[in-house]
């Protein structure tokens, strides 16, 4: 898919690494200038002077305020917003519900939903003034069907999910869109160390895991960028308010036979 984002402004977070730097490289490569934002501003992907690094922190609640600003002071706009940022439940802390603490609850939280809430909100303000913009929020195939071990990660995605209709419905009358994308499980970096952990109980892991997904494989972070950029694009105008997933058929159903 070729896209024209000549001229337009994207904001993407998270974008250090992942799936994040995939999305704001794809979006720069059709020609947008992209601010790639990352808790330390990621200065080695913003060497085309077309495009700006910031360091932002989706956490913090003055960082969002002062990023946005930049972004406006640096392009006089904003067009794309990417609510990419986020943490996962990692192994160590994966855990039933009655074992699992405030902290840990309240650090996820954090990270994967209030940051898209605080980021949609400064972004959406100026969008509002330009009378469009589009958002795109990246939640994940366990907001949409649960995995146990991973109550809080499951619930913010859920709650970015929901979040990401109630925004549509708020800024439609702005014209701008709101939707999200529900990745399934993508070969990040992370990933990627696992399956090359060759002990035998990752491998039954990854066995295991791969056994769910219909088309056999893990997505490339390519293709949820591709996603991202369809959300992006001028011809996507008619749509607001989905969750579009990205994960092999893991949602469709029941992949294995009982
Ligand atoms: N990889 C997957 O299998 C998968 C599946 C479904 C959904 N997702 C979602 O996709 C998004 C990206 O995941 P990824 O796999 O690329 O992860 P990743 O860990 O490779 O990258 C995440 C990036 O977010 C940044 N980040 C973390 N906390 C931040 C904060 N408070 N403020 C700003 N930046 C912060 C990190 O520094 C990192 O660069 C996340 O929202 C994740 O939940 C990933």
């Amino acid at each position: 898919m070729q896209v024209d984002l000549g001229g337009k402004v994207a904001l993407v977070t998270g974008a250090a690494r992942g799936i994040g730097r995939a999305i704001a490289d794809r979006l720069a490569r059709e020609g947008a200038s992209v601010a790639y934002s990352d808790i330390a501003a990621p200065t080695e992907a913003a060497n085309d002077p077309r495009h700006m690094a910031l360091a932002l922190d989706v956490t913090d609640e003055a960082q969002v305020a002062a990023a946005v600003d930049a972004v406006l002071a640096r392009y006089g706009r904003i067009d794309i917003a990417v609510n990419n940022a986020g943490i996962g439940t990692g192994p160590e802390d994966r855990q039933d519900i009655d074992k699992v603490s405030t902290a840990q609850w309240e650090r996820v939280l954090k990270v994967d939903l209030t940051g898209v809430f605080l980021v949609s909100r400064a972004v959406s303000a100026a969008m509002i003034r330009q009378n469009s913009g589009r958002i795109i929020n990246i939640a994940s195939v366990v907001g949409l069907v649960p995995l146990r071990l991973q109550s809080a990660y499951v619930a913010a995605k859920a709650g970015v999910a929901n979040l990401t209709k109630s925004m549509a419905l708020e800024l439609a009358k702005h014209n701008i869109l709101v939707n999200a994308i529900a990745p399934g499980s993508t070969e990040t970096d992370a990933w990627r160390g696992w399956i090359e952990d060759a002990s035998s109980e990752q491998q039954a892991l990854y066995t295991r895991l791969l056994s769910h997904i219909p088309l056999g494989r893990a997505a490339k972070p390519a293709e949820i960028a591709h996603a991202a950029l369809f959300l992006a694009s001028p011809g996507s105008s008619y749509i607001t308010g989905h969750v579009l997933t990205v994960d092999g058929g893991w949602t469709a159903g029941y992949s294995r036979d009982f």
